[in-house]
């Protein structure tokens, strides 16, 4: 009896899940953080504590990183038109307007993934024998630091429209208009910018504007493309991101994204986005922790992306379990420590929780 209700009950909710991501509307999405965002990821791709994006991170050399919206839209159907607006930030290791690697793109593809496809100046879209190929069906924005001269066209970092090529079919500087005036924007200061993405399906005319967060949608865009995207499309196309490195470390951080077909995209609340590491997190630490997001305390249900300094035989598993020693060798001591100090002195209370197991060198664990 008590199976059959366990069952019934963890149906129900199994239900109540499939329900919720259908729920996600076929018309577009709204995505003020990722906490609950109904994607798909790969590669370097992780999202935040905070609900932050992040496509790629420090840890690694030559990282591609992908998001997608995991529900197919139909793009190619009639005189279909979309928008879609988001904010991101590009941070390198070398600091704010300093080179940064390499850099990243909105991206329309005929799947949620793009297999095979390049780090480096191929921005996670395409490899050598895929580039250029009509068979792609992939439509591209990108957001690109760093001039190659194979590809581009901008000698340093450009804002392009792709179709199935990295040779941009339009790009031009990062900038935005303001006043009659045409301001640079420097895409890697770490600091977040926001771009529009419209296409008119009746006037099949494709349009790319940028500005610093928390500047009005300039009027005049930055690029334009006059294109019937529906000669690209197949019936069932997915939106989402992709990012790259080369040899310079670089976070690439979506913050917020809204999407519409036959519509405008949602404005986003720019003053709740989720919040960039600071400076300091990251100084503290040179693969800065985005779990880290208060000094009132933490909740790590895996170490996977701790905020912690190391030492000795500590070491953080890839399923995200933290193991203090090993039975590789004798007298181990091994320490971890949260990396954010704490203000504990004072009439302060503080109360901790935490899981813990040993096993003996007989009975090792991976
Ligand atoms: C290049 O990309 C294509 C398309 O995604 C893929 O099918 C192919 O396997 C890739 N080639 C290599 C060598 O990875
Ligand atoms: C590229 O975009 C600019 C700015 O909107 C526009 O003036 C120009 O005509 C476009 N070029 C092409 C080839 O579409
Ligand atoms: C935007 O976010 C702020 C801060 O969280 C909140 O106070 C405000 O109500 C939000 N506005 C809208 C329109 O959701
Ligand atoms: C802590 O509590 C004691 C007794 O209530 C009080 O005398 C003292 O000032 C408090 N200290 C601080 C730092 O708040």
């Amino acid at each position: 009896m008590m199976r059959t209700v366990y069952f019934k009950v963890i149906f129900f909710f199994f239900l109540l899940i499939i329900d919720q991501s259908l729920a996600a509307d076929e018309d577009g999405f709204f995505y003020n953080d990722f906490k609950a965002a109904f994607l798909t990821r790969d590669g370097a791709a992780r999202i935040a504590d905070n609900g932050l994006l992040r496509l790629t991170d420090l840890s690694d050399k030559y990282q591609t990183g992908h998001a997608f919206y995991a529900s197919p839209l139909k793009l190619k159907k009639g005189s279909v038109s979309f928008s879609t607006t988001f904010v991101f930030a590009i941070a390198s290791e070398l600091g704010a307007n300093k080179l940064s690697g390499q850099g990243m793109a909105f991206v329309i593809a005929p799947q949620r993934a793009l297999p095979g496809a390049l780090p480096n100046q191929y921005l996670g879209l395409f490899n050598d024998t895929s580039n250029g190929q009509s068979s792609n069906n992939v439509l591209a924005v990108e957001i690109d630091t760093v001039y190659n001269i194979e590809f581009d066209t901008i000698q340093g970092p450009h804002v392009g429209i792709d179709v199935n090529s990295l040779k941009s079919v339009n790009s031009t500087d990062p900038a935005y208009h303001v006043n009659g005036e045409s301001k640079q924007i420097n895409v890697n200061s770490g600091e977040p910018v926001q771009v529009w993405i419209e296409y008119d399906g009746i006037d099949k005319a494709l349009t790319v504007t940028l500005a610093p967060v928390n500047t009005l949608k300039p009027d005049i865009p930055l690029l334009t493309l006059s294109r019937d995207l529906s000669t690209i499309f197949l019936d069932d196309m997915y939106v989402g991101f992709s990012a790259s490195t080369q040899t310079v470390l670089t976070y690439h951080y979506i913050l917020g994204w809204s999407f519409k077909i036959d519509g405008a995209a949602n404005a986003l609340n720019l003053s709740s986005l989720p919040k960039l590491p600071t400076e300091s997190s990251s100084s503290q630490d040179t693969k800065p922790n985005l779990a880290a997001d208060s000094d009132q305390g933490f909740t790590y249900n895996d170490f996977k992306s701790a905020y912690i300094t190391r030492d000795g035989a500590a070491r953080v598993a890839e399923n995200g379990l933290l193991r203090l020693t090993d039975v590789r060798d004798k007298y181990e001591t091994g320490h971890v420590f949260y990396s954010g100090p704490l203000k504990l002195k004072g009439n302060v209370s503080f109360s901790t929780t935490f899981v813990f197991q040993l096993h003996l060198s007989w009975a090792p664990i991976n």
